[in-house]
């Protein structure tokens, strides 16, 4: 079966309609191909909006009760998947916390293995971080307690236990956070969560045809990190959302294990993006397309006054100017008549700019890969990940640049835990506007480098560390990680 051709040259992109390719063994495989297309294969589902939770207040701090759970989805009307989930069958509740706030998490593991809860973006306690040393053993608590000194902005949580992460987030240890600050809400941007402010979190699986989503990676799927042939926005298959205003806010994040997306809109149309990792740029931009790599998050504000459908998808690059659509994660459906919303304000956050003469130190990180066509030695700085030994020690209050290199050829996400950077340059040009904001997640393409400016404030702990490494869940497992305390 080919995919569906999709006219899409509207607006000066050139969006191919070549066929997709052969995806597996496609007898195993509960799609053809065509689920990759534009229709997912004719299945049409409500996008699924995760459960607000805002925990509640005690003397002063917001506590959050989540608890990881083996669970039984329905992704595929009467197929039966068994997937893990956090208070629920598949993923978790969007969380929102409050700049300057307490939290606690009360996170109990009711699995009958180890995991562990990583709140991914967040500068924090190395003992509250969720990393690989903070296991949670199976019918335990784990109550890290910290502040929320996050701009606002658009996080994440998941399992990152020692060589499991990939097996675990797959199943489905996931879930997106909300940050809010005052600065944020005086902007009045959309801002009604479910109606005109989504998350969105993108991944794909496979799903076999007895209903099963085994974690099977095959020797290929290690190397390059694992991805599945059928697009998922929330757990979706083939989601269709109501738009009832003008304006839409989606908060994505590529929570997939390997998949880097380009996203763009099936008719060519452009968006403004608002965010990326860690909170608000200086100012929307307006982009077409947009590369989202594991771990990544970017807010983008949609213009729906035109009244016409149009489906949030991943494109592959053909060429420079050619895209053909690989997976339609969306469907944007306008009612007839939409409130108005409020303009977009031209300003958004106050960022100071990023000054690398500020850096009074500079570290190296080298990012390789090793026999290709066997088991993949992945290596930062030529080792592997060793819980016992701590990579770098880095002094608190400290600006630094760290220059990161990517030797392989395959591009590598490389994510830095407890802190937002900001991106100086790559390959000694400036980057756009569009990454001139707080990151957390820095994609590396083939043989790329670039400088990041990096600074940990407090916290200080000479034994327990934090983490950096690839954002592919895959190599991450593999080793491509490393180890730094703040001292
Ligand atoms: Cu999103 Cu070390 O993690
Ligand atoms: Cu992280
Ligand atoms: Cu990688």
């Amino acid at each position: 079966m080919r995919a569906k051709t999709t006219a899409l040259s509207r607006r000066n992109l050139l969006l191919g309609t070549a066929a997709l390719g052969a995806t597996g063994s496609a007898a195993a495989l509960l799609f053809s191909q065509s689920t990759k297309a534009a229709t997912v294969g004719g299945i049409k589902n409500p996008l699924a909006i995760p459960p607000l939770e805002e925990g509640r207040m005690d003397a002063g701090t917001r506590i959050f009760n989540l608890d990881i759970q083996d669970g039984v989805s329905e992704f595929v009307a009467g197929l039966k998947t068994p997937t893990k989930g956090i208070n629920g069958a598949f993923l978790g509740p969007v969380m929102r916390f409050g700049a300057q706030e307490n939290v606690r998490l009360n996170v109990t593991n009711s699995l009958r293995e180890k995991t562990t809860l990583h709140w991914h973006g967040f500068h924090l306690p190395a003992h509250a971080d969720g990393g690989p040393h903070q296991v949670i053993d199976p019918g335990t608590t784990w109550s890290p307690e910290f502040k929320i000194r996050q701009k606002a902005s658009t996080m994440w949580y998941h399992s990152h236990l020692m060589g499991k992460t990939a097996e675990q987030v797959w199943a489905g240890i996931a879930g997106m956070i909300i940050v809010e600050d005052e600065e944020a809400k005086a902007l009045d941007l959309p801002s009604t969560y479910g109606v005109d402010d989504i998350p969105i979190a993108l991944q794909d699986r496979t799903i076999l045809t007895d209903g099963t989503m085994p974690y099977a990676p095959t020797m290929h799927d290690n190397m390059m990190g694992m991805t599945g042939n059928i697009p998922m926005a929330n757990g979706t298959i083939g989601a269709v959302f109501d738009v009832t205003t003008t304006l839409v806010r989606l908060r994505l994040l590529n929570g997939a294990n390997g998949s880097i997306y380009t996203i763009g809109f099936s008719d060519g149309r452009s968006f403004r993006k608002i965010a990326s990792d860690g909170g608000l740029l200086a100012q929307p931009v307006e982009m077409q397309v947009m590369a989202l790599a594991p771990g990544e998050r970017a807010e983008i504000v949609v213009d729906m006054s035109d009244g016409e459908n149009t489906t949030l998808t991943h494109f592959v690059r053909l060429s420079q100017t050619e895209l053909s659509p690989e997976f339609a994660f969306l469907e944007l459906r306008p009612s007839q008549n939409l409130t108005p919303s409020n303009p977009l304000p031209a300003k958004l956050a106050s960022l100071a700019p990023a000054v690398a003469a500020q850096a009074v130190n500079t570290r190296r990180f080298v990012l390789d890969m090793r026999g290709m066509m066997m088991m993949g030695r992945f290596t930062i700085n030529d080792v592997q990940m060793d819980m016992n030994v701590i990579n770098e020690a880095v002094p608190v209050n400290t600006t630094e640049i760290w220059e990161l290199e990517n030797r392989s050829r395959m591009s590598h996400p490389f994510h830095v835990h407890n802190t937002q950077f900001r991106i100086l340059d790559r390959d000694g040009r400036p980057v756009g506007p569009e990454e001139q904001g707080l990151k957390d997640t820095i994609l590396l393409r083939p043989g790329e480098r670039a400088r990041i400016l990096t600074r940990f404030e407090d916290y200080t702990d000479p034994n327990l560390p934090y983490m950096y490494h690839c954002h592919i869940l895959e190599h991450e497992d593999a080793g491509m990680m490393g180890q730094f305390t703040v001292v």
